[in-house]
């Protein structure tokens, strides 16, 4: 039953294409770090976006935090010019803001994003995007074009937007 299942032409074809499909979602969501590990790396600053003025409102509101793995942990504490190390890994958590009696405090969870250094990636200067919404569900779908675009305003930091809060 099987053999003349994969003998049938369109049954080939579709087979093929649901393992390419499964293939690049598997690379599509390669990489993910659990919050147990990123929240024992080193805190890099926080910050709230609360207001629609701020460019990155939409879809970036909340009150976000940063964190970078040892590798990369002297570069980013360099303002200016600098260049990552292979292996750095930048870890961008997003929770909603929420009024509470004159304060903002943490929410549900909205998006997690990663950016790893890695020579692998040609098209994006060696950087690798990697995004999830809240359920996790990956929310990148061209590198290049949902996050590097915008990344590439601060070519000369090597990509990377974040400053050691001192
Ligand atoms: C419209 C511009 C824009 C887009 C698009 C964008 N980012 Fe960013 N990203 C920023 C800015 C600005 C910061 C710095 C935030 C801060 O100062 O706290 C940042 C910070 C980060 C950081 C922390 C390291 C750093 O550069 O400061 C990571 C990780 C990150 N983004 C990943 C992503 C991923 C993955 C995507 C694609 C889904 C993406 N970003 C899309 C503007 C953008």
């Amino acid at each position: 039953m099987k053999g003349l299942f994969l003998k049938h032409p369109v049954m080939r074809k579709l087979l093929a294409f649901g393992l390419m499909a499964g293939f690049t979602l598997a690379l599509a969501e390669a990489f993910k770090v659990a919050p147990e590990k990123y929240r024992g790396w080193n805190h890099v600053k926080s910050m709230v976006i609360f207001d629609q003025k701020h460019p990155l409102f939409n879809p970036f509101n909340g009150v976000h935090h940063v964190y970078v793995n040892n590798k990369g942990l002297e570069a980013i504490k360099r303002d200016g010019e600098r260049e990552f190390p292979n292996g750095t890994v930048i870890a961008i958590v997003f929770y909603e803001h929420v009024h509470d009696n004159g304060a903002y405090v943490e929410g549900a969870k909205r998006i997690e994003a990663f950016m790893v250094k890695d020579r692998k990636y040609k098209e994006t200067n060696g950087w690798g995007y990697f995004a999830y919404d809240g359920n996790g569900n990956n929310l990148v779908k061209d590198m290049a074009k949902d996050c590097h675009a915008c990344h590439s305003q601060v070519k000369n930091k090597d990509f990377v937007f974040s400053v050691w809060t001192k």
